[in-house]
């Protein structure tokens, strides 16, 4: 499986022992940057892991900025993305089984990177389950279809 990953200056460090983590695991990652630690903007890094991830160029997507959010608000403006920010392994695990979620977003400055491997590992190993969770899972990208 490949993954697609992303950041901003605040998350270099998580983002780099994650995708060793991942590789580690036998995981594809693409790395989009940034590498660099001087400020940047996030919205930058999460259309090219938005991007990537809708025009299939990578299986899932993983972005991580401060808090995770204005890295996932990014991605979320890319069609066909349906990103979620998670500090705990729950939701990110549900995240997958009931609304599909291809980009799972957290941040640096709120997860410890022991925490943020549980919500990686529970999110990647959860499978969609459809039936009623499609039908809504369409519902939301119908929003976006009609969206003006
Ligand atoms: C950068 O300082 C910070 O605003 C960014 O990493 C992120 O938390 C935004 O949502």
């Amino acid at each position: 499986m490949k993954i697609a990953m992303g950041n901003d200056h605040s998350a270099v460090e998580m983002k780099l022992e994650i995708k060793a983590y991942l590789e580690d695991k036998g995981y594809e990652v693409v790395d989009f940057g940034t590498n660099d630690t001087v400020s940047c903007d996030y919205p930058v890094y999460g259309e090219k892991v938005g991007r990537a991830v809708a025009g299939g160029e990578a299986d899932l997507g993983i972005l991580i900025c401060g808090t995770g959010v204005g890295i996932s608000l990014a991605a979320n403006k890319v069609k066909g993305i349906r990103a979620c920010v998670c500090s705990e392994p729950y939701s990110a695990k549900l995240s997958r089984l009931h609304n599909n979620t291809n980009i799972l977003a957290f941040g640096a400055r709120v997860v410890g990177v022991e925490l943020a491997k549980m919500i990686v590992d529970q999110w990647l190993e959860a499978e969609f389950e459809g039936g009623r969770h499609q039908r809504r899972v369409d519902m939301i990208m119908e929003i976006e279809k009609n969206g003006k």
